[in-house]
């Protein structure tokens, strides 16, 4: 999604704004530029296509300039061209970066082409550098005139402006879409996403929404959604510099699923004691509201749905706490009945989807309480929501969600022991669980050890163009995660099915060019299972298993990958493992572009 990045400093700022971009390329974006003020005018430069190619542009006309902005975009209001890159310009005086969308820019274009403004691109950011423009036409000063632009535009934006006659500063707005000061000495920046900074501070204010911010080399100025001049804390970023480089590893992806025994841990520490989960790692007022759920609805999308759609297995069997769960796009936009005593859980790595937030924002007001299983501190939906439950997995940069995933579903597995230990849970049963996570980190290493034969299983997948991916129980989200991880980075067509489903239609599709990928865990429905992949096999599928030791045998058409053996409550969580990489070795023999995956974004703040 697009990402901005903006410095005010006595020094050049080019290699701090390519560097930036650079920084902000995993969260998917499909054209760049910066404008930067020098020699007493704007230069502009925008490229199609990957922020290298803005580098070399910036290399054959170095800009030396102290204040700039930059972007990268990706499309939503015309296609990813050069002259719909940003910064937008109205003439010379002002250019203007925006993530976000305009939802009146129609009306506004209008007006404004009536008013002479000539438009040299199809976004609806050219809007907004026009509004301002005309403002300062009609003779306000900048702040005047931005913050006239803001109060008429409708829909999410960040925004950051710069103009030749206020070459010493930059102005920058958030109103649904994130945005963060970080804070230098004698220089002072603004990004998208705190990652984009990493290089120059680790300081940073976390703007509010409605916030307003003028920020000068030695000054950040903020006023609140009234004009109210206010105090932001200014708080320092824990995370390592390390976990914005690959280190060893070829890919992000392949460093992200590695890190999961670790992260795994991370999230488990403080959280749970040798024998009994430490409900304090919700917050104060958790207690008090768990006593009171009767009702769990989870809202997320893409992987955080998957996860979510694993926590209403195990809601439902371990804590016999009705759960309903749907995907925040749909949610959002239809009336729906919420049962009293509802605990409204949203999910999500980033923190800042827009689906998902719109759809806390439209119900917050009548559910008991909102939780949040986020990865990102400081995010939109953590400051919205009332309670919280990070998933400790640092900053993940793949654009498909690897260890998100896995720490999401060991974040909800510890809410549902919350919530069943007032049904019905017995001490001993929470034990068990317990144990069974103090595994967890070295079951996950086990699994990450296959990746060798994982490899060497993939080429016999690498050619075909579709798929199936079967799995029952907990295991069938698992499957659909599985099968979500191979179309994005591999481009293969892939569905997933509860596996008692195939005889009811896609039954039809299987013959030798359909692979078949079944997760078979050594578990009370392993029996049904094995008949279905019987049908598969019958029809000449090739199949694709992933089962416990010796508990399926390999066969003509039938390869059978050997997993640890696994408590099964943690089943969902150490089969994701194989999944994710035979879908990044598949990716990796097509020669797709692993970590940005076409069309895809990381964080997708607009809907
Ligand atoms: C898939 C993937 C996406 C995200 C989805 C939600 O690999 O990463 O499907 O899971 O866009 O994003 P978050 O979790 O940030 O709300």
């Amino acid at each position: 999604m697009c990402g901005i990045v903006g410095a005010v400093a006595q020094r050049a700022v080019s290699g701090i704004l390519l560097e930036g971009l650079r920084r902000l390329e995993y969260r998917g974006y499909d054209s760049a530029g910066l404008a930067v003020f020098e020699g007493e005018q704007i230069h502009r430069l925008r490229r199609a296509g990957k922020v290298e190619n803005l580098t070399h542009a910036e290399q054959e006309t170095p800009l030396k300039g102290h204040s700039g902005i930059a972007h990268t975009r990706w499309a939503t209001h015309g296609k990813p061209t050069e002259n719909n890159a940003h910064p937008h310009m109205s003439g010379d005086d002002l250019a203007i970066v925006h993530n976000g969308i305009i939802e009146n820019f129609e009306p506004l274009k209008h007006q404004l082409q009536q008013d002479g403004f000539v438009f040299t691109s199809d976004t609806d950011t050219e809007v907004i550098a026009h509004l301002v423009a005309r403002a300062v036409n009609q003779g306000k000063n900048l702040q005047e005139a931005f913050l006239e632009t803001v109060s008429q535009l409708e829909g999410a934006f960040a925004l950051g402006v710069l103009h030749k006659d206020y070459p010493d500063q930059i102005l920058a707005s958030r109103k649904g879409s994130p945005l963060v000061v970080g804070i230098g000495i004698g220089e002072n920046f603004i990004a998208s996403d705190q990652m984009a900074l990493l290089q120059v501070t680790d300081r940073f204010i976390y703007l509010e929404e409605g916030d307003f911010v003028q920020v000068t080399p030695d000054e950040v100025m903020i006023w609140d959604a009234n004009l109210e001049i206010v105090d932001r804390p200014v708080k320092k970023f824990e995370h390592s510099l390390s976990a914005a480089d690959k280190g060893e590893f070829r890919h992000f992806m392949m460093k992200e699923i590695y890190e999961q025994p670790e992260v795994v841990k991370a999230t488990l520490q403080g959280r749970i004691s040798d024998k009994h989960l430490l409900e304090q790692a919700f917050g104060s007022e958790a207690a008090s509201v768990f006593d009171q759920t009767q009702h769990v609805q989870i809202i997320a999308c893409g992987t955080s749905f998957h996860a979510g759609l694993v926590a209403k297995y195990w809601l439902e069997d371990l804590a016999g706490i009705p759960c309903s769960i749907e995907v925040a796009s749909e949610y959002r936009y239809r009336k729906h009945v919420i049962p009293a005593n509802t605990l409204f859980v949203t999910i999500s790595q980033s923190g800042e989807t827009a689906d998902t937030l719109a759809a806390l924002r439209a119900v917050k007001d009548k559910v008991l309480a909102s939780l949040t299983v986020c990865n990102v501190p400081g995010s939109s939906l953590v400051r919205e929501s009332d309670l919280c439950l990070m998933t400790n997995a640092g900053p993940e940069i793949g654009v498909a969600s690897t260890k998100a995933f896995t720490t999401q579903l060991v974040a909800l597995l510890m809410l549902t022991v919350a919530l069943a230990r007032r049904h019905g849970l017995t001490e001993q049963q929470e034990t068990d669980i317990v144990e069974a996570l103090h595994k967890l980190p070295g079951l996950l290493l086990a699994a990450v050890k296959l990746d060798k034969e994982i490899e060497i299983l993939s080429q016999d997948f690498a050619e075909k163009n579709h798929s199936l991916f079967l799995g029952r129980g907990p295991l069938y989200p698992v499957a659909m995660e599985g099968a979500l991880k191979l179309k994005e980075i591999s481009y293969i067509h892939a569905e997933a099915y509860a596996a008692g489903e195939l005889k009811h239609g896609p039954l039809a599709l299987v013959d030798k060019e359909m692979p078949v990928v079944a997760v078979a865990p050594n578990n009370a429905l392993l029996d049904k299972l094995k008949a279905n992949l019987q049908e598969v096999k019958a029809r000449g599928g090739e199949l694709f298993v992933f089962a416990g030791a010796d508990h399926v045998k390999p066969e003509d058409g039938l390869k059978v990958e050997q997993m640890p053996d696994v408590p099964e409550i943690l089943e969902p969580i150490v089969y994701t493992i194989p999944l994710q990489l035979l879908s990044y070795h598949v990716a990796v023999l097509k020669g797709t572009d692993v970590d940005q995956p076409r069309n895809l974004a990381k964080s997708v703040t607009v809907e």
